[in-house]
């Protein structure tokens, strides 16, 4: 057997293998013997690239990768094509690439209206930050999320999830925080929950009830902290609608101490920790995340030196989302060659919402990170993949193609996957795997 042959022999005692991929030009199965944890510098290139390869799936897992010659005679015992198990399902990859189904860690997509005119505000001057004091921003999400209904939104969002899935998104996050009350709250994450099963996309749920600070509570913070960790966060909690917890840590909207306290109640809640940090404002976030453990800690246009070095020395996974940077037209990228270079673990994500980045293509995302962050398409794939998957916690489940974890996988329409950041703008997915399903072709 090579060492490029990898196999799950417990998987395939257990099960008939159900789906042969085959004829695979360009395999990226980012599996290189090495599982334990997410990728750091150099090894954030690392592929686990295979030529001429086939994949074998057994239910809803990976069984087997390998050069298809070998997983042809070593795993299936067939000296050809022509003697594969009948009750096999084989597809034919044509030569293209196979890669891992991209994770997008980062995403605000249960909303209602869209807001392109704030868009034409920014293009014709006016900063986010203006916009969103002159009532418009996060606050103008609130007012009409707000009046829907469950089942609207349900509706809304389960369109976009899908067109997320068609750009080869397999699993994605989704935070609350336009509600900004128990009950609007609430409402968003089990909108979020049913759209995302009406897809069949994995999703995993945070809860930034701690996003903005409502208008009615605008000369009573306090209160409204209070709100966050004795009711929006218990009941969260209770009711299982989800795992983590947010806070858009920035001077000015939750100050350092504000987002401490929420922070440490979800955590003694037992739930996870993600921070909006240093997005508009040099601010320390990515110290505090790093401090309190958290998962990841995103945006990172204004990190300074000091937060470099807290998230290089930590397992919390810098999250930087570039499609933000780019819509809101600001000039200077978060320093992402940088991090890499002095150790951080580097994941990337759309931030898809309303207002601030409105792109939900991780393709794009990939682009945006080669050109305006220099890093390498290699590197960008693993961000968007394995690493990103790390950021949600889920790195032992999905992100890679390695045996016996889920069968989320993507064939391209080119033999070379770094055809994605290359051809920008254009969606290079021509069929969706999920759980070892085909779900999509475009
Ligand atoms: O990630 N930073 C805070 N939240 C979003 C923007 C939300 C909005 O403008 O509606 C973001 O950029
Ligand atoms: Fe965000």
């Amino acid at each position: 057997m090579s060492n490029l042959l990898r196999v799950d022999s417990d998987l395939l005692k257990k099960h008939r293998p159900s789906l042969l991929v085959r004829n695979i030009g360009q395999l990226c199965s980012l599996d290189t013997g090495n599982e334990a944890g997410p990728r750091r510098r150099t090894e954030m290139s690392e592929l686990g690239m295979i030529e001429n390869a086939a994949l074998l799936i057994c239910e809803d897992k990976i069984a087997a990768v390998g050069p298809e010659p070998e997983l042809l005679k070593d795993v299936l015992q067939c000296e050809s094509l022509g003697n594969l198990p009948v009750e096999l399902e084989v597809v034919d990859a044509d030569g293209f690439a196979v890669i891992p189904g991209f994770v997008d860690p980062h995403t605000h997509s249960v909303f209602g209206k869209t807001r392109q005119d704030e868009y034409e505000r920014r293009i014709k001057g006016e900063t986010y930050l203006e916009i969103a004091a002159a009532g418009g921003g996060i606050h103008s999400s609130v007012s009409d999320l707000r009046q829907r209904s469950e089942e609207e939104l349900v509706d809304l969002t389960t369109g976009r999830l899908q067109e997320m899935l068609s750009y080869g998104t397999t699993t994605v996050e989704i935070k609350s925080g336009y509600g900004l009350t128990l009950e609007d709250e609430l409402k968003m994450l089990r909108a979020a929950g049913r759209a995302a099963e009406n897809v069949g996309i994995r999703l995993v749920r945070t809860c930034l009830a701690a996003h903005e600070i409502p208008k009615e509570y605008k000369d009573n913070r306090r209160a409204y902290v209070d709100l966050v960790t004795d009711e929006i966060l218990v009941r969260v909690k209770a009711e299982n609608l989800a795992e983590r917890c947010d806070v858009f840590c920035e001077p000015t909207v939750f100050d350092l101490e504000e987002s401490l306290i929420i922070l440490s109640r979800a955590r003694d809640l037992g739930m996870e920790l993600t921070v909006h940090a240093d997005e508009l404002a040099t601010f320390g976030g990515a110290q505090l995340a790093a401090r309190l453990g958290a998962q990841s800690a995103d945006h990172l246009i204004k990190i300074d030196s000091q937060g470099r070095q807290a998230l290089a020395q930590s397992d919390t996974v810098a999250v930087m989302l570039p499609g933000t940077v780019f819509s809101l037209g600001i000039k200077n990228y978060p320093p992402g060659r940088e991090m890499i270079d002095q150790g951080c673990i580097l994941a990337l994500a759309s931030d898809y919402n309303p207002g601030s980045c409105n792109v939900m293509s991780m393709p794009l995302i990939m682009a945006l990170a080669c050109t305006q962050m220099r890093l390498l398409p290699a590197e960008t794939l693993v961000a968007s993949t394995l690493n990103a998957a790390w950021a949600l916690g889920r790195g032992h489940e999905v992100g890679s193609l390695a045996p016996g974890k889920k069968a989320d996988f993507l064939i391209l329409d080119d033999s070379d996957y770094r055809i994605i950041p290359y051809r920008a703008g254009h969606n290079p997915v021509k069929t969706v795997f999920l759980g070892g399903q085909r779900v999509l072709n475009n």
